[in-house]
């Protein structure tokens, strides 16, 4: 495949077409000159476990064994149930959406799996309604955890096992479960151990960069999407991010308009509104990726600073029919991303007799959809509300594994710029600690005490 790249267009966001409220090239080419001392700590920091996810597109011998095993349970099974949440879950879901479709059409074709996700909620519906219609005899679960003690997987887990047990027998249970967890620590490392489940370690990172390890891929294997191609894309972007020239270097010239925008004009929200039906999860992932490792109480230096950059997650042209409103409108608070899709299906609306519609008849759909991105871009820009828009030749492994790895190196950047660490996550853990409290785990009878106050 010819190694095209995703494009960034970020014409929108300059003072010359948005007057004070977008960027001057001059602020740019400073930030840009921070950029080789970037590259070097990203060269220096190589062995640090946190920044690992940038060695994933590399596992060249990872990605046989997950092929292998895929192909094996796909003859042993019918349907996958992912069982996860957050960076264990969102990542996996912004694959399945981007490449199967609402309706998993090209499972059928891909022989793949069915796939289903559970295990971000105890909202008993989704598991009770799953358990319907789901042959557990044909299913396996792959439950992600790098901790392996988040309560919303470990009780659906625990609940599915019973069934599962209920079902197929004790011993035959074994089969059903693969698990991905800390291979050092943790109850469900236990457990999977304790029971002999297969034993997938976690990869050294935190979940949210995870998508392109085992959290993702098995899944995607098991659906029948390709993975290797998935990783050459994301090796495209890690290419780019080796150039120390700013203007070639996409995703930090994302990130400093994203840093100008918050710092220089207090723009403090930034919306991603992808123009294809299929990458609404994918904003979901990239609002958790960047909402969790930006925005932090205390800088590198533990000054206090409660970054704040708020991510919207928005989806085009739906949003067009409600938030555009607020948008052009709103605050000059906001800077918006658009993802636009160049090659879409050949379909057109039909020629119809009423004079009213007659203009639509025998335009395709993605011209439409093209139109629809463009008038929202250009009348944004002339209410002086900058935009910018990332684009894709088409929407295939290769192109989606780019884009993941491009909000990645987003993120890394935009916490050097911001100077805090993207890794880490003291506000999640906080309200983790009252819910053990509250349900009477060891060890967090403090925690307990603190929050039955209220
Ligand atoms: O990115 C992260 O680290 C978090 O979003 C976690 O993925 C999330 O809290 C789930 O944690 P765990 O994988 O330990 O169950």
């Amino acid at each position: 495949m010819a190694a095209k790249l995703i494009k960034y267009d970020y014409s929108f966001m300059s003072a010359a077409k948005v007057g004070r409220f977008g960027f001057k090239s001059a602020e740019l080419r400073k930030l840009g000159q921070g950029l080789p001392k970037f590259s070097r700590e990203l060269k220096a920091l190589a062995a640090d476990p946190d920044l690992s996810f940038r060695k994933l597109p590399y596992d060249a011998r990872g990605v046989s064994r997950l092929v292998k095993m895929a192909a094996k349970l796909k003859k042993q099974f019918s349907n996958m149930v992912v069982v996860g949440i957050g960076g264990s879950d969102l990542g996996a879901r912004a694959i399945y959406q981007a490449l199967a479709g609402d309706y998993g059409c090209c499972l059928k074709k891909n022989k793949g799996l069915s796939i289903y996700f559970l295990g971000d909620t105890t909202d008993p519906r989704p598991i009770t309604d799953l358990l319907k219609f789901l042959d557990l005899k044909k299913t396996v679960f792959y439950v992600v955890s790098k901790s392996g003690d988040t309560i919303e997987p470990l009780s659906n887990f625990l609940f599915l096992r019973e069934k599962v047990i209920a079902k197929v027998g004790y011993k035959k249970h074994k089969q059903h479960f693969i698990i991905t967890t800390n291979p050092q620590k943790g109850a469900l490392l236990e457990i999977a151990q304790k029971e002999g489940y297969l034993l997938l370690p976690h990869y050294p990172g935190s979940g949210r960069y995870s998508v392109l390890s085992v959290n993702g891929l098995l899944m995607a294997a098991c659906a029948g999407f390709d993975i290797r191609q998935l990783l050459a894309g994301a090796r495209g972007i890690d290419k780019i991010c080796k150039n120390n020239n700013f203007s070639k270097n996409s995703p930090f010239l994302f990130a400093a308009l994203q840093f100008l925008a918050y710092k220089k004009r207090q723009q403090n929200i930034s919306v991603l509104m992808p123009y294809s039906y299929f990458l609404h999860d994918f904003t979901f992932w990239a609002r958790q990726l960047l909402g969790e490792s930006v925005n932090k109480k205390f800088n590198l230096t533990k000054e206090k600073v409660n970054s704040g950059i708020t991510f919207i997650a928005a989806l085009g042209p739906t949003d067009q029919h409600s938030q555009i409103q607020l948008y052009i409108e709103g605050p000059f608070d906001k800077i918006v991303t658009f993802i636009k899709i160049e090659k879409l299906e050949n379909i057109k609306v039909p020629k119809s007799r009423n004079s009213e519609i007659a203009y639509l008849g025998g335009h395709m759909f993605s011209e439409i959809l093209n139109i629809e991105h463009k008038a929202t871009a250009v009348s944004l820009m002339e209410n002086k509300r900058p935009n910018g828009t990332i684009i894709l030749p088409e929407l295939n492994e290769y192109y989606l594994g780019q884009l993941f790895f491009f909000f990645e190196m987003v993120t890394f950047y935009l916490g050097k710029l911001l100077q805090v660490n993207v890794f880490d996550q003291p506000g999640v853990e906080q309200s983790k600690k009252y819910m053990y409290g509250l349900l009477g785990r060891k060890g967090y009878e403090k925690e307990r005490k603190e929050i039955n106050r209220f």
